[in-house]
């Protein structure tokens, strides 16, 4: 659920007090939470709890315009990786249905393309009231997902179905529907290397770059979703490993090289958004260097082409670089996808805010051998890393 943007409608009806649970958990799960209230779901629960639960503004009044660069309900349906609405009602379920926008969250989720998630609570006789009934089936004929209430005593003092789905159902249901988008590939094996390379000087002292090790890192965790065994070759991060994922640590080029090596005849897909460093010091003391000269002048050395490498032993695996580039992106990326045998390269200009090294989003263009293939606009690298695997996905389909 990390990085994942959830947006949450709140309508008005006594589970409405649920939903506080539901957006505390996804909030502790590390997703960005925003909530939609209506008018009469203001009535059960305020929108400073909200708030608080979810560190975000609550969006009640369609008019009430706290950004001026943005429209307010364009952006949230926008924002939205995923939009749940828990409680529903039979009146959001209505509106849905037949097309109206009359407020924050109907407005909202006329102009989202996310998936929808509702979460009906109702009365039973309510809910068994054809409309709804014949409400439901138009949203679940058009792809809206519905999670039915459970059966029990209802807050109306009525025995029966119309009982909101427990949060923890609704956060599994959201995990399955943001998963359906990547491909299933139990079976395979994926290689991701990530990071930066240290290349020592002397025993204090390194060359290295501003990698992460956050863009390579949210690869190995999609890969993981796939069902994949995956290893994540990494150079020095702060990071935590990706749950399912092999971790296999190094520090210089040489080593991540070697570890490579070893992977590659187990593995299907190898994808390097690690930040190798180019050049190694010629000499590495093993004294520390002493300061006396005003200047000095260190000898560099090439390190091993990782990519390269694998590019020449790649056979029918599947091939994937990145490109950090300051100038010339389409041009320096496709010469080094040629150069190195790349299936695709992911081309990130570093100097566009927002892109590259250490911030939590990206911006980049895929090529392969005949041009561009996708363009991918300002977003978090969890979610790139899940447009890059569906991407692989489509392409090992093509084969
Ligand atoms: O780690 P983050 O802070 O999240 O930042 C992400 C990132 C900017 C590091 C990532 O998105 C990225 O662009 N990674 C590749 C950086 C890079 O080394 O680019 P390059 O253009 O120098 O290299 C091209 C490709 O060859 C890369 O796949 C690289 O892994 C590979 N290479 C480069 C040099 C080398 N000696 N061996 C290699 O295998």
């Amino acid at each position: 659920m990390r990085g994942k943007r959830i947006a949450v409608g709140v309508t008005g009806g006594i589970a409405a007090f649920k939903a506080a649970t539901l957006v505390s958990r996804l909030s502790q799960l590390g997703a960005d939470v925003r909530v939609i209230m209506t008018e009469s779901a203001t009535r059960f629960v305020t929108p400073l709890t909200f708030q608080i639960l979810s560190r975000n503004h609550v969006a009640v009044d369609t008019f009430d315009e706290k950004d001026p660069s943005v429209v307010s309900h364009i952006d949230l349906a926008d924002h939205a990786d995923l939009i749940v609405i828990a409680p529903a009602t039979a009146n959001i379920l209505a509106k849905m249905a037949h097309g109206l926008g009359d407020d924050m969250l109907s407005t909202t989720l006329l102009a989202t393309r996310a998936p929808i998630l509702v979460a009906p609570a109702m009365n039973v006789h309510m809910y068994e009231n054809p409309v709804v009934q014949e409400n439901l089936q138009i949203l679940r004929d058009r792809g809206v997902f519905v999670i039915d209430p459970g059966e029990g005593m209802l807050a109306c003092g009525y025995q029966g179905q119309g009982r909101m789905a427990e949060p923890e159902e609704i956060i599994a249901r959201i995990e399955k529907i943001l998963d359906a988008s990547l491909p299933d590939w139990k079976g395979k094996r994926v290689v991701v290397t990530a990071g930066p390379t240290r290349e020592p000087l002397d025993p204090v002292r390194y060359f290295t770059n501003r990698s992460s090790g956050k863009m390579g890192y949210a690869i190995a965790e999609a890969a993981a979703r796939t069902g994949a065994e995956v290893v994540l070759i990494s150079g020095p991060t702060s990071l935590t490993t990706p749950p399912g994922v092999r971790r296999v640590d190094v520090v210089r080029a040489e080593e991540m090289l070697q570890e490579v090596l070893k992977a590659l005849p187990r593995a299907d897909i190898i994808i390097k958004a690690a930040a190798v460093a180019d050049y190694r010091p010629a000499t590495v003391l093993d004294r520390k260097m002493k300061k006396r000269a005003e200047e000095v002048e260190i000898r560099m050395e090439r390190t091993p082409d990782i990519a390269w490498e694998i590019g020449k032993r790649k056979g029918d695996r599947f091939l994937v670089g990145f490109a950090a580039e300051t100038d010339d992106l389409e041009e320096n990326a496709r010469e080094k996808l040629r150069r190195k045998g790349m299936d695709l390269i992911v081309a990130n200009d570093v100097t566009a805010e927002g892109a590259g090294f250490e911030v939590d989003t990206n911006i980049a263009t895929v090529y392969d051998r005949n041009g561009p293939v996708a363009k991918w606009p300002k977003m978090s690298k969890e979610k790139m890393a899940e447009r890059l695997i569906a991407l692989i996905g489509e392409r090992l389909n093509d084969r």
